[in-house]
């Protein structure tokens, strides 16, 4: 498949690795030039090239977002429209600015990113530490195996990047619709940050 992804810091790079390593053609972006990332590229092992945030956009049929949240009002938002985007950032007011709506929980980071987009947007590897992302994953059935929530209201699309993360280890878990499913796996919440099992997962994804 080929996948665009828009950021290229711990979360993006780290996905950048897993997926060009496990065969995925990957187009890697940062707000930079695109030499910038040249020792980024360099340390993965898979087709994965260096390109501006726009041309990973239009290359991926899946795109993912991975930049602090302050930054998506940046993004080539018209080149995401009706694609698959995995949106994996976190709202964090004392770095990305006050948002009030975010702040008085009017609506989700992710709904105003779908809402920026008009994307078939999937909100996961949000609630994972990225070294956890980089280190933990598993084979299937092992007992060491970690979930990862997601959610969205695209069915499809949420098979597409629940297939990704069982690809790279992990066992996904479908925490609902994007806005009230989002609210469940969002900084704050029980799962944030944690290495559950799936089964374990299932219940604190739905613990209030
Ligand atoms: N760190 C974690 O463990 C973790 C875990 C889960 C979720 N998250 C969330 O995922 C998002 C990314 O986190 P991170 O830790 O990977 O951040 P990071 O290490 O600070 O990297 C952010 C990346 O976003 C890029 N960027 C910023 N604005 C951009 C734009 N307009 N266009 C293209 N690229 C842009 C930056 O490029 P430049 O270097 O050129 O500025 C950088 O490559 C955040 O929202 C974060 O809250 C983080």
């Amino acid at each position: 498949m080929r996948i665009g992804i828009i950021g290229a810091g711990h979360i993006g790079s780290t996905l950048a690795g897993h997926l060009a390593g496990i065969g995925h053609d990957v187009a890697l972006a940062n707000s930079r030039d695109p030499s910038t990332l040249k020792d980024v590229v360099a340390g993965i092992d898979g087709p994965v090239s260096a390109v501006d945030a726009a041309q990973a956009a239009r290359f991926g049929q899946v795109v993912v977002v991975s930049v602090p949240f302050g930054r998506i009002y940046d993004l080539p938002t018209a080149e995401l429209r009706d694609k698959v985007v995995v949106d994996t950032c976190n709202y964090y007011p004392e770095r990305d600015g006050d948002d009030a709506e975010l702040d008085t929980d009017t609506t989700t980071s992710s709904e105003k990113l779908r809402d920026l987009t008009d994307a078939d947007l999937v909100k996961a590897f949000n609630a994972v530490h990225w070294e956890t992302l980089r280190d933990g994953g598993r084979p299937k059935g092992s007992p060491e195996r970690i979930a990862i929530p997601l959610s969205g209201d695209d069915e499809e699309a949420k098979a597409v990047v629940s297939g990704l993360i069982r690809d790279m280890g992990f066992d996904p878990v479908d925490a609902g619709y994007l806005g009230g499913g989002g609210r469940r796996h969002q900084p704050g919440t029980p799962v944030y940050g944690s290495e559950l099992s799936a089964h374990d997962m299932e219940r604190w994804l739905h613990v209030t």
